[in-house]
């Protein structure tokens, strides 16, 4: 038995980091249904426009700076943070994505639930092992974003500070791979395949990760929000039903014709399949078919490039 979702129509949502490749499919799905508040460093204006005419109330604040955010509004009924920073600066990626969260929390006490967006990649490398969430931690993409997995796996300390500190439901859900009609990995995978560049993959193959379509990270926001608690649920949140580079590049490739070259590299990012049990206790299997949401990918983003 799942948990029942909660009922966001009309409800007031603060979310931070609306531009990114995950937020922008569910601030479009939420912006007609809730009071939505965005919140971003909108170094792009343009961004900030778009979200107005869409109906969204923006605030122009850094995670990192807790005086920034006093112009978000506090009473809202959740709280959703998708942002996130790569810079490579250890001092400014820990105080916006581990401090960044802990500055939301404290503005947003009253909230019912807030859903803080980590990702798989704070988990040690382990091969093809199905990773539960009690598995050990890792800075598992220091290769590529040296202060990546660091501070997410900071910024989930902070957040359970947080929500025992303050007695916030709190939901940490551990994404895989996402991807859609926006784009995502597989999308960056059939565009290297397009110019005949070879792809690392590391050498343990085949490299299973869990696409997780948009469709069903929308569809699974309220249920992630009704798991929330103040001793804080962390789930693993990807797609039911594994799937390895390999495959999906393969797969991209006969859509469109292409050959993918893979290159073995131990640097690059090895299996991190995650273990579903938790996730399908609480919030049941995701629903898209990775062949058919790959196939709307290209349809939309290259039709140029399908087989005829
Ligand atoms: N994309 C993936 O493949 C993937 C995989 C696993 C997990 N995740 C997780 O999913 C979440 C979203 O990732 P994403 O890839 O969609 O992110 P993204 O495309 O890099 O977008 C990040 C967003 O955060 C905002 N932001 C960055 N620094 C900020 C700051 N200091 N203060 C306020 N806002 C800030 C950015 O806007 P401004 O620059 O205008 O501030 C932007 O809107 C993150 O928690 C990430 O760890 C993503």
């Amino acid at each position: 038995m799942t948990l029942s979702p909660v009922d966001i129509f009309g409800s007031r949502i603060l979310l931070a980091g609306p531009g990114g490749q995950v937020a922008a499919p569910i601030v479009e799905a939420l912006a007609g249904q809730c009071e939505l508040t965005a919140v971003a460093r909108f170094s792009d204006e343009k961004q900030r426009q778009q979200l107005e005419a869409m109906g969204v109330n923006t605030v122009k604040g850094d995670l990192a700076d807790h005086r920034s955010l006093q112009a978000c509004p506090s009473d809202v009924d959740y709280v959703i943070n998708l942002a996130v920073v790569k810079s490579g600066d250890f001092d400014y990626d820990l105080r916006a994505n581990a401090e960044g969260i802990g500055n939301l929390m404290a503005h947003c006490r009253s909230a019912k639930a807030v859903l803080h967006f980590s990702s798989t990649a704070v988990y040690e490398y382990a091969g093809q092992q199905p990773r539960e969430e009690s598995a050990p931690l890792g800075d598992n993409h220091r290769a590529m974003f040296p202060t990546y997995s660091l501070s997410k796996i900071a910024a989930e300390s902070v957040c359970r500070f947080a929500a025992r500190q303050y007695g916030i439901p709190t939901t940490i859900a551990r994404l895989s791979v996402p991807y859609g009609n926006n784009g995502g990995w597989p999308f960056f995978h059939l565009l290297m395949m397009k110019e005949g560049m070879e792809i690392d993959v590391h050498p343990e193959a085949p490299n299973f990760y869990n696409l997780l379509h948009s469709s069903d990270y929308i569809e699974k926001l309220p249920y992630l929000l009704a798991a929330a608690s103040t001793e804080v649920c962390t789930v693993n949140f990807g797609g039911s039903e594994a799937v390895s580079i390999e495959q999906w590049c393969e797969y991209l490739g006969e859509l469109c014709g292409l050959q993918p070259r893979f290159r073995d590299n131990p640097q690059a990012f090895g299996s991190l399949q995650i273990d579903t049990e938790k996730m399908h206790a609480l919030i049941g299997p995701t629903k898209k078919d990775w062949r058919q949401g790959l196939r709307e990918m290209v349809e939309q983003l290259a039709p140029e490039l399908l087989l005829a």
